[in-house]
């Protein structure tokens, strides 16, 4: 493999999949997700409606990518934030052709008068929109092609049940194994002809918290020190450093995974301590600590959920006091 230096662009960050090969990991879902790929194609049917649902970075929008590749359909994507009045969603679901796919990110943040239209153009491909105002206002129905709604969310639970049951597949993404992260960086090292040892590459997949979007970002990181001190092949011992300098655990855990469970174990004696408690003392948002930080502190056994509130299960030993 060649040196790579500072003529990459950040274009060369662009290293999502082009096809399900280039996927790496989540096998079961996807072994499932092409069979029922084939047998839609096989029908000339459109595919069901598909939920995507786990924390962020594990790769939801880049298998919706996938998903239309495969179908050979056109993609058109939005996001539920954007999407403020029926209006909105009338124009995007009349606007589309047959066997095409509609992506909706952050599915869970949609308004609930979106949301009850969007039930009738999932079940019954149909949709009642309002012609005039007042009196004189008279309710049409428009017929839609058939096609495939892809929803994407970190927050399964905040889904209405009606909108989760319309769903045919739900697949939902799991954290990933580290040999798996090693083999998606290895992926990106290729593309990039970026020169790194294999030792290297296990070092930043152990510490990326289960997550190809901080895989990806910390062996940007680990690059540029590698640039600065002109060290090629890239080595574990810089990978350490580099992580090291960055505040992240031995474990795996970033600065603010740190400051949650010393906050909970220190401050607040391990526990039981509710949400609105720890988002204030470590001036987050719920939101950001219930769908990033939790989910990765649950699966390693750092914490547990209780009716009364979260407390310590395994106990955790600040490395570095620059974290706090
Ligand atoms: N299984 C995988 N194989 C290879 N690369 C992956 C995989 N999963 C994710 N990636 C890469 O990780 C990055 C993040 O993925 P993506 O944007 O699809 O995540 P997401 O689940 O949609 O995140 P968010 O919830 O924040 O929207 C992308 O650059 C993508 O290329
Ligand atoms: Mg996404």
């Amino acid at each position: 493999m060649s040196v790579l230096s500072a003529e990459k662009t950040l274009q060369d960050w662009n290293l999502r999949p082009s096809s399900f090969q280039g996927f790496i990991g989540q096998e079961q879902e996807i072994k499932n997700l092409k069979i029922f790929i084939t047998a839609a194609k096989k029908r000339q049917d459109p595919l069901d409606h598909v939920l995507l649902h786990g924390p962020p970075g594990l790769g939801k929008t880049t298998l919706a990518h996938l998903i239309a590749i495969e179908l050979e359909s056109t993609f058109k994507a939005t996001s539920a934030p954007i999407l403020t009045k029926t209006g909105d969603l009338a124009a995007l679901l009349t606007g589309l052709s047959p066997r095409d796919v509609l992506f909706i990110d952050e599915i869970h943040r949609l308004p609930v008068t979106i949301e009850e239209m969007l039930y009738a153009a999932m079940e019954d491909r149909k949709i009642d929109i309002m012609l005039g105002q007042g009196p004189h206002a008279k309710s049409m129905q428009l017929p839609l092609p058939p096609f495939t709604l892809i929803g994407a969310t970190t927050r399964c639970g905040m889904l209405s049940g009606p909108l989760r049951d319309r769903f045919g597949i739900l697949l939902p993404l799991s954290y990933y194994h580290s040999q798996e992260l090693a083999l998606i960086l290895l992926r990106a090292c290729e593309k990039l002809a970026l020169d790194i040892e294999q030792e290297a590459l296990l070092e930043i997949a152990t510490r990326s918290r289960g997550t190809p979007r901080i895989a990806l970002r910390l062996l940007k990181r680990v690059r540029d020190f590698a640039d600065v001190s002109h060290s090629f092949p890239i080595t574990k011992n810089l990978a350490q450093y580099t992580l090291g300098e960055m505040g992240i655990s031995q474990e795996g855990l970033d600065p603010l995974d740190q400051r949650y469970l010393h906050v909970l174990q220190n401050v607040l004696n391990r526990g039981p301590a509710g949400i609105d408690t720890l988002s204030s003392l470590l001036n987050e948002t719920k939101e950001t600590l219930e769908d990033v930080v939790e989910p990765y502190l649950l699966q390693q056994g750092f914490i547990q959920k209780t009716p009364r509130g979260r407390i310590v299960v395994r106990d955790f030993q600040l490395q570095n006091n620059k974290t706090l």
